[in-house]
């Protein structure tokens, strides 16, 4: 019997996909050189194919087969944070498909540090095109269980890595232009990377104003099933009442200690710091979705920098915010 990984790379070889466990999320991949395979990673996800595919290498020593032109930039936050959570934008090598790009001129590369997958593409010797293993919308997956849960028998491996540490997807920092540009939050604080540069960050949230297509960027994604609304706990508590006074099931989700002000209704405490918070955020979701409720009631997060990431899921994954 081969190992999983040599089923893996055999299954990659031959243009099929694999579900991949990294320290962010669970990804679904493909060789990056083989268009026909790519173009499978689409038609399982559902995902619209202008959208462009993050490549996986083994470290910094593989962005020259994938990128060009690359700036003292890119060196220095390889350097500082791969293997990492961190994706970086750079112009493409001529020869990247335009499977992966989504036939913009700019690819995705980031370098992940979890040691099924380093292990799988040290070996592979090529790129891996993936991108999260989730149908197109729908929320990310964190175990080889969720991965199976989203795509049944028509993924013929996942290789299981365990839960993953980070929980939330990688940074993604655009390195095209004058200035870099912060594209979307996620693993590597955007602090810590400003650091390195000696420079700010430019954050635009919403798609237009960037003027570049992130899926990441759309306004629903990572969203359960289940109709997810978000507010202060005080106006979750109200929600949750009249709620339920109309024959709704809810569950209140919350991360700080409300235990004096615990309702009867069903609810279930998330970690109350950002880094425990991440991890098990999309877990949780996906806990609760299956559970039969009508509605589910999340606590805002803090609007403070070290939940940047959190609060950029939370506000794409719900269906509707509660104003103050
Ligand atoms: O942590 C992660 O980044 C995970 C794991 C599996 O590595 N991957 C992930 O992939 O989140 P995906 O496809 O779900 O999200 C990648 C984002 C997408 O929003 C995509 O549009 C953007 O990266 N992206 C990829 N290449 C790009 C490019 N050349 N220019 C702009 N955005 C790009
Ligand atoms: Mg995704």
């Amino acid at each position: 019997m081969s190992s999983p990984i040599e089923q893996a790379l055999d299954l990659l070889r031959a243009g099929e996909l694999v579900g991949i466990p990294t320290e962010t999320v669970y990804g679904l991949a493909a060789d990056a050189a083989n268009p026909a395979a790519v173009a499978r990673i689409f038609a399982l996800k559902g995902r619209p194919a202008d959208h462009p595919v993050i490549i996986h290498i083994a470290g910094a020593a593989q962005l020259q087969d994938w990128a060009k032109d690359i700036p003292a930039a890119a060196w220095q936050l390889a350097e500082a944070f791969w293997p990492g959570p961190l994706t970086l934008i750079l112009p493409r090598q001529p020869h990247v498909p335009d499977a992966v790009t989504g036939g913009q001129d700019t690819v995705g590369l980031r370098a992940p540090s979890h040691p099924v997958t380093q292990e799988l593409l040290q070996r592979f010797g090529g790129g891996l095109a993936a991108p999260s293993a989730n149908q197109f919308g729908h929320v990310s997956p964190t175990t080889a269980q969720h991965v199976a849960d989203e795509f049944g028998a028509r993924l013929r491996l996942v290789l299981d890595g365990g839960p993953c540490l980070v929980g939330v997807e990688s940074t993604i920092v655009s390195l095209i232009g004058e200035r870099p540009k912060l594209l979307r939050p996620g693993g590597v604080p955007r602090e810590a990377i400003e650091a390195v540069l000696g420079q700010e960050l430019e954050h635009h949230t919403k798609a237009k104003s960037a003027g570049i297509r992130t899926s990441g960027l759309l306004d629903s994604h990572y969203a359960p099933r289940t109709r997810l609304i978000t507010g202060s706990f005080e106006q979750l508590l109200a929600e949750a009442a009249s709620r339920e006074q109309a024959g709704e099931k809810v569950v209140l989700l919350h991360h700080q200690n409300w235990s004096d002000a615990l309702p009867a209704q069903p609810h279930h405490q998330l970690p109350g710091d950002p880094v425990g918070y991440a991890r098990t955020l999309y877990a949780t979701l996906r806990e609760f979705d299956t559970q039969g409720f009508d509605t589910l009631l999340l606590e805002a997060t803090p609007a403070q920098a070290a939940w940047l990431a959190v609060q950029d899921r939370v506000s794409r994954a719900a269906h509707g915010r509660l104003e103050n």
